[in-house]
């Protein structure tokens, strides 16, 4: 093999110049910051044309090599300038058109039902309409049923001080009563005496407060426990509280609303029954069932196998509550109960955990 004629200066600055024109224009072409990438060491890298002349130096005079080399560089810094430059161009071109992209339009109607005055139509399909959370319509259907049986609504504070949520409801401080409520207490005033409600039993003591018997209400509202979530728990809930105080209320009252709601809300065939249990407020107090909605009494796994759901407690009002709200004992009497509004949206629609009444996902959400 003959050696090549060594490359005259000449020669090589023309080689030059053409190696960074045609890298110039390369790098100009890139359409994409990946692109760009690829080019650039194709065109500044190890094996690009540049660098490979780099290698022909050797055959020049000290004198040659030195102006050849000072030229090579100068090629390979402009290229690299232009390299930055088409680099920061390719990013504000990708942001805007990710930005367009992404772009809601705010303007968007319903083709159908709109047209512009010419009778064009303006952009966009149908309009995806919004719904209630499964446990508002659960809340809204629990009031209509209640106010169907003629009893009013009312409402009272999330937070909470000390004496409604437990003083005035027969649970003097550190009554062991208390622990069946984990509780989340506010850094707010003393320490404990500030929290957020953990039932909604406090505004059956506001509500005694402010309204002398008779009174007839339900108090729906949201709920705080200090409770790790799980498929049957979670730490921000919802509950229906109801009160009847008048003169002449007995247990069989209290049995026969809670009866008259079970059929009036579930339909025919489903029922209600009492257990014995205690809470610090009614005396005597209950738990209170209703057959399992889901399988109508035949067992299921729901309900375990017992036909029965436990849905809340109840009670005759303790005396003692009526003595710290005003009211005589021996003039009035009444019963009041509560239950979860979740956990029976839970029940009713069969959910296996609490938690996807929570999770916004649109599939679960538009089932109901
Ligand atoms: N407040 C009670 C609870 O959260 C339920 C209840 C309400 C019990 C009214 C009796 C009477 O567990």
């Amino acid at each position: 093999m003959t050696n090549p004629q060594p490359p005259s200066s000449h020669q090589l600055a023309a080689d030059v110049a053409a190696a960074e024109d045609s890298a110039i224009a390369a790098v100009a072409r890139a359409g994409s910051a990946a692109e760009l990438d690829r080019i650039q060491s194709e065109v500044i890298g190890k094996r690009s044309a540049l660098a490979r002349l780099n290698t022909a130096l050797g055959a020049l005079d000290p004198e040659g090599r030195r102006s050849a080399g000072a030229s090579i560089n100068a090629a390979r810094s402009r290229v690299g300038g232009q390299i930055e430059q088409r680099r920061s161009m390719l990013a504000v071109t990708e942001r805007r058109a990710r930005i367009e992209a992404e772009r809601l339009d705010l303007t968007e109607t319903i083709a159908l039902a709109s047209t512009t005055g010419g009778g064009v139509p303006l952009p966009g399909g149908p309009v995806t309409r919004g719904r209630l959370n499964l446990v508002t319509q659960t809340r809204d259907e629990l009031e209509d049923t209640f106010v169907a049986l003629g009893f009013a609504v009312a409402e009272g504070p999330e937070a909470e001080t000390d004496w409604y949520n437990f003083e005035a409801l027969n649970m003097p401080p550190a009554h062991p009563a208390r622990g069946m409520w984990d509780t989340l207490y506010l850094k707010l005033g003393k320490p404990e005496t500030v929290l957020l409600r953990t039932h909604t039993s406090p505004v059956q003591v506001r509500l005694m407060e402010r309204q002398k018997p008779p009174i007839y209400a339900v108090m729906p509202g949201r709920c705080y426990r200090r409770d790790t979530p799980d498929a049957r728990h979670l730490p921000v809930f919802h509950q229906i509280e109801g009160l009847v105080v008048d003169r002449d209320i007995t247990f069989a009252d209290l049995a026969g609303t809670i009866e008259a709601f079970t059929t009036s809300f579930f339909g025919p065939g489903i029922h209600s029954r009492l257990r014995p249990s205690y809470f610090p407020f009614t005396e005597p107090s209950g738990e209170f069932e209703v057959t399992c909605p889901i399988c109508a009494g035949v067992g299921c796994r729901t309900c375990s196998g017992s036909g029965w759901i436990e849905l809340g407690g109840c009670g005759m009002v303790d005396p003692n509550v009526f003595a710290a709200v005003g009211i005589d004992p021996d003039v009035h009497s009444g019963f009041a109960f509560g239950f979860g509004i979740d956990r029976l949206a839970q029940v009713r629609a069969g959910l296996s955990d609490m938690r996807t009444l929570l999770d916004n996902d649109i599939r679960f959400i538009t089932q109901f």
